[in-house]
């Protein structure tokens, strides 16, 4: 546990920090474990990722200097990692590496349809339950409309539990469950609930 302290609770986006360090880079590129039959074990995906990450994209939050949480988000096609096939070939060979690029971009091309999209949601282990990921969700919330957006949505993995019933706290409700749609016949997706909240009816 970390120890309790009465320092605030800071909510930045990556891009208004001086200098985001390289732990913050290893946890953004921790997420995405769904992916680890393209991007690898978490190693492989912060060798992938860590160069290409857009901060513009990131919030982070932290207390006392120390990095708590992260929520990374998704709005006009660009989300918070743009990686070119350089690393993919480096890391799995010319034509391995293609191949798996080619299956990342089709995946991030999944989400073209969404407005603005929670595209992951962390907090680290020793800092659960102090009401974090909550904090994220709010900034996250106010990102989107200042966006110009009136909802957000996400998709969670029908069997992470913990995740729905924050996001429902938080006024998230079902859209619907994607069972395995043509993508994922040919590729191992896992099953994820649709989750939308309006910033209108539910400011
Ligand atoms: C899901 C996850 C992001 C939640 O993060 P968190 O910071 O623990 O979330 P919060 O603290 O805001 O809320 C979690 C619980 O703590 C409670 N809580 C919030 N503030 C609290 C406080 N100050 N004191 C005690 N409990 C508190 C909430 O009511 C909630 O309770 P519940 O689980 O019984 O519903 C975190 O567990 C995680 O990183 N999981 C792994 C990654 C993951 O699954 N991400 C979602 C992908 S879609």
């Amino acid at each position: 546990m970390l120890e309790t302290t009465t320092a605030p609770l800071l909510i930045a986006l990556g891009s208004s920090l001086p200098k985001p360090d390289d732990s913050i880079a290893r946890m953004i590129t921790s997420g995405r474990g769904s992916l680890a039959f393209i991007l690898g074990d978490e190693a492989c995906r912060y060798r992938l990722l860590a160069t290409s990450i857009n901060w513009d994209r990131i919030l982070i939050a932290y207390r006392d200097c120390t990095a708590l949480g992260y929520a990374a988000f998704k709005h006009h096609r660009r989300g918070p990692f743009s990686p070119g096939v350089r690393p993919f070939v480096r890391e799995f060979g010319r034509l391995r590496g293609a191949l798996r690029y080619l299956l990342f971009v089709i995946a991030e091309c999944r989400e073209w349809y969404y407005g603005f999209y929670l595209y992951g949601l962390r907090v680290i282990k020793q800092a659960r339950h102090q009401g974090v990921a909550t904090s994220l969700l709010r900034e996250i919330f106010e990102q989107a409309r200042q966006s110009g957006h009136d909802r957000v949505e996400l998709e969670v993995q029908v069997k992470n539990q913990r995740a729905q019933r924050l996001y429902t706290q938080q006024g998230f409700t079902k859209v619907r469950i994607t069972p395995v749609n043509w993508l994922g016949r040919l590729l191992p997706f896992p099953a994820v609930m649709n989750m939308r909240r309006s910033l209108v009816s539910h400011p």
